[in-house]
């Protein structure tokens, strides 16, 4: 079976078994009958893949990581969790299996605030991107302590370029994902992680949207919607580890059955009881 996010090239979104965002990928592995995976997109998701289903997960290009993950270890969750010691950790899925393997529950953008309500803890520790934490602590009452973490590629986009996509666009609503500044959410008609922008864009009466996250799903808002009309919010929205699969990646990975994610089995417990936490979360 071959997985995409909505991320992925469009010529790879086109040949996968099935498209979609982080929870949603997850849920998709969980339940798969197939006995191989090839996960089209960046390192940890691949992880989740194949910790969840327990099958054999190949990915085209393994180099392709996320810098978001990367910004938050088990030393420095230690540490945080001795100077508050009565915080749950939530941790976005955006992370290493090392690190949710210390983590108590996961969460993705769309049910990271359904995650923090869920948890009996009022104060929780959120690692480790600053955008999605902020914007839960924006709606929940308990007490959210962020991680410095952030995604590079969101944290590109700027008010200037809402502002300017707005005049550009007079009639367009503006979809921007949580990863992004808080000063780029304020300025938004709508905060949605991709899966909600898909369904939102689909569903609202609007014909015409600007959309502040990765290039990426401008291809099935597109291909889903083809009376209406999609801007990119600005051209600097692009992940390059997101880019970095391609068709001939994909089949030389097909052919030699190369590019397998294995987790380490000192990690991989702790890593899926954390994930199965969220998965209850319904
Ligand atoms: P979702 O597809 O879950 O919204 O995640 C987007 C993202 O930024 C992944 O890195």
């Amino acid at each position: 079976m071959i997985l995409a996010h909505n991320y992925q090239l469009p010529e790879v979104q086109d040949v996968a078994d099935f498209v979609g965002d982080s929870l949603e990928l997850s849920l998709e592995a969980r339940r798969s009958n197939e006995s191989l995976i090839v996960f089209c997109g960046v390192y940890f998701m691949a992880e989740v893949a194949a910790i969840l289903s327990g099958k054999r997960v190949l990915m085209p290009v393994p180099l392709a990581g996320c810098p978001l993950a990367a910004m938050a270890g088990p030393e420095a969750l230690a540490e945080a969790r001795l100077e508050h010691p009565n915080a749950a950790v939530v941790t976005y899925i955006n992370s290493t299996a090392e690190l949710k393997a210390v983590s108590d529950w996961i969460c993705t953008s769309a049910n990271a605030l359904r995650v923090v309500e869920a948890v009996p803890e009022e104060e929780i520790l959120f690692l480790p991107d600053q955008g999605l934490g902020s914007w839960v602590a924006e709606q929940t009452r308990k007490k959210i302590r962020l991680w410095p973490g952030f995604c590079p590629t969101h944290f590109r986009l700027l008010p200037v370029d809402i502002q300017r996509a707005r005049r550009e666009h007079p009639e367009a609503l503006v979809l921007v994902h949580p990863e992004c500044r808080p000063e780029v959410r304020c300025l938004s008609d709508q905060v949605l992680g991709t899966g909600g922008m898909l369904r939102f864009a689909h569903h609202d009466a609007a014909a015409e949207f600007i959309i502040g996250t990765e290039e990426g799903l401008l291809h099935r808002l597109r291909k889903e919607n083809p009376g209406k009309r999609f801007h990119l919010a600005s051209p600097l929205l692009v992940c390059p580890n997101m880019k970095m699969t391609d068709l001939a990646s994909l089949t030389r990975c097909l052919a030699e059955e190369s590019g397998q994610v294995t987790v380490p089995p000192q990690w991989e417990a702790g890593a899926r009881r954390a994930l199965e936490r969220m998965m209850a979360i319904r």
